[in-house]
Parts: structure tokens; sequence; C-alpha cells
């Protein structure tokens, strides 16, 4: 190991782990101080028939709340704007967030507007909090965002078809509930989309610039886990194994990459998603391998363990990081996730897409270097493909 460069590594989040775990939610609430939480979710994780048995918990143990349940996917500056104002207007003192990503940021972030007021988008950048938040706690029924334990929210700026992050440690969750069994009604397309995010966060944490030993480790054996289980999760949702296995990689990697940072799949994942609302997942699973094989000639050895991690063996480095990015392509082949012609997006767009892109917060974490035009190369290169 090289000496790294100096970091601090710290983890706010109490992480609760376990088939059934979710049940405790209430207690936690108390220990977290809630008296009042406001329930956020959204219509899908609410028409699952996920939020209603908490809530029966909620009120046995004679708690108060209220529900926020119209966050959308990709979530919009206007769902946290209106959250905010139901969280004030009903005198919550804190959060319970319950779904995937888009309940998770949006609740980190009206917790934000709740607590300083304003509009979200005036919060858009790292240092923008100007201080304390609301508590919250986060339930998550996907295995994929990591949201559970980031410090960040991505949010839609609609005036601009523009992804843009709350960031700050005030909004990282003081608990995070895992319970695989949350995870067992995700249907195949959504395991599918959300496990190729998961193992998107695993390999750009896992290269880009701020990694450290710390966040390697968790990026490193969330790619093991998401490799091992991705597949069988998605063959067969009720393989609590399986849904275990991928929650587990999907937190690892999500610790991975909110202390080192993401790169260039996401800046581009980002880009598409605000500009197409488009889902997460499925933008990241169809940009890794394209990323990846660009950022190779930075990355030969580091993509050489991940393709280890994912199971592969190799003769030399060369070989290793080509194996990564194969098996990166081939993964979400076989989990049926669609290619990037099936997005049907113009070329004229794509300048428009890449300079966005270049713009993303996480650019920079790219091991290596990426201007307008590189990403611009990457989608002409990616509509031949197809
Ligand atoms: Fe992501």
């Amino acid at each position: 190991m090289k000496t790294p460069s100096p970091f601090c590594f710290d983890l706010p989040t109490r992480i609760y782990f376990g088939p059934g775990i979710a049940k405790n939610l209430p207690s936690l609430l108390q220990e977290a101080g809630i008296r009042k939480p406001l329930i956020v979710t959204d219509p899908g994780v609410r028409g699952a028939g996920l939020v209603d048995p908490l809530l029966s918990r909620l009120r046995e143990k004679g708690f108060r709340f209220e529900i926020y349940d119209a966050v959308q996917a990709n979530p919009r500056d206007e769902d946290v704007d209106r959250g905010a104002e139901t969280m004030r207007r009903s005198d919550c003192d804190g959060l319970a967030a319950v779904g995937g990503g888009s309940p998770i940021d949006c609740a980190k972030a009206i917790a934000v507007v709740a607590a300083h007021g304003g509009g979200v988008r005036a919060y858009a950048g790292p240092g923008k909090i100007p201080g304390a938040a609301a508590p919250i706690l986060a339930v998550p029924t996907t295995a994929g965002t990591g949201s559970e334990i980031t410090y960040s929210a991505v949010i839609t700026d609609t005036s601009r078809a523009f992804k843009f992050t709350v960031k700050g440690s005030q909004i990282a969750p003081k608990a995070a509930l895992l319970d695989p069994e949350l995870t067992l009604s995700m249907p195949p397309a959504l395991t599918a989309a959300t496990g190729m995010d998961a193992l998107t966060h695993a390999v750009e944490a896992y290269t880009a610039v701020g990694a450290h030993p710390l966040s390697d480790a968790a990026a490193l054996y969330g790619a093991e886990l998401i490799a091992q289980h991705l597949e069988r999760a998605v063959r067969d949702g009720n393989d609590i194994e399986a849904r275990s296995g991928m929650l587990m990689g999907s937190l690892l990697a999500g610790i991975g990459f909110s202390r080192s940072d993401v790169g260039g799949v996401h800046c581009l994942a980002e880009a598409l998603g605000g500009t197409y609302d488009l889902p997460h997942g499925v933008c990241n699973a169809v940009m890794l391998p394209a990323v990846m094989a660009y950022n190779r000639p930075c990355c030969q050895e580091r993509y050489g363990r991940i393709a280890t991690a994912m199971g592969i063996s190799w003769n030399d480095v060369e070989e290793g990081a080509t194996e990564a990015v194969a098996a990166a392509a081939r993964l979400a082949t076989e989990v049926g996730l669609p290619s990037f012609s099936s997005f049907g997006i113009p070329a004229e767009d794509f300048p428009d897409i890449a300079r966005k892109a270049a713009m993303n917060g996480s650019n920079a974490s790219n091991p290596r270097p990426m201007a307008p035009a590189d990403y611009e190369a990457i989608l002409r290169t990616l509509a031949g493909a197809s």
C-alpha cells in the first residue's frame, strides 16, 4: 500500500442490518429524540405495501406522524419544497424515509429546507447547509443507492433540467435500518437497475481521485457481494440470501463512494437523468463499461483487483483490467438492462449532455480527466455501437 494522503473517515449513521429489523423503527425514532416524524415515501413503495406495516407499528407505540408520499422518481425541487411545507405545517420534528434513493434523498433535502427556509435550489453544492437539520432515519427498500448512509441528496432543478447535490454531514441519517425483507417485492427490472447503480458506486469509489484505504476496503467487498448476488436476486426475488448480499453490497459501496467519490459514470448518468427523467441505475449500467474503458489506462491495477473481486482470474494486470470492463458489461446484459440506443436520444443533444456531465461536482474525481469533448466522444461511440 502507498502511504495515503491525509484523510478523515467518519460514519455518523448507526447501521442496523437484518431480516425484520425495520420493525424497530419506533424505538429508533425514540432514541433519535423524534416525537413526530414526517414519513417520506413514494406512491410505488406505498402501493407495494411496505409502508403500512411500519405505520401500524408507529400507531401501536403511540406515535403521531404525518405522511408525505408524493415523491417522484429523480426527485424534483418542487417535491422537496412541498415536503418542507408539509413538515413545517404539521409540526414534525424529524423524518423517516422509506423507499429507494428518491424518498431518502428527498427527505434529506426536506430536512434542510424545513430548518432554514427558502427553496431547495439555494442549497446546491457542498458547504451550503448553514446549520443543523432535523434528524433523519432511513429505511431503504432497494439495494442500490447507498443513500441511507451518505451525506448527500441528488435533486432535479426543474428550471434547468439539471441534477444538483445538497451535501453536508448535517443530512447523514442518524440511523439506517437495512431490512432485506423489504427488498423482496422489488421487480426484476428494478432489482437489476438499482444493483448496477451499486456496482457503479463500488467501481467509481475504488478508482476515484479521493480513494483511500478505508473506502477501498468497503468498495472492493461491495463489488464482490454485488457480483455474487445480483443475478440471483434478479432471477428469484424471494431469495433472501441474495437480497441480503445485495443490500450489504450496496451499503458497502455506498460507504465507499460517500467517503471517496463517484466519477464520470455518475456525471453522465445524472446529466441523462436530469434531462430526460431516465432511471438512475439504468443510466449508470449503460455508461459504466464505456467510462471504464476510457479510464482503463489510468486504472489498470485497480481494475485488475475489481476483476478479482468479481470472481475472475487473470494472468497479467492488463488482462485483468480488460476483464473488469467486460464483466461490468456482461453483468448489465445478463440482468436485462437495455442499450444506450433504447433511450432514443438524438445526437444533436450530445453536446448539451456532455456539457452538463462536465459541470457535475464529481467530474474532478474521475481518475482520468474528462472534458466535455471526452463525454461527447463516449456518447457517440455508444450511439454507433448500438
Ligand atoms: Fe448512484
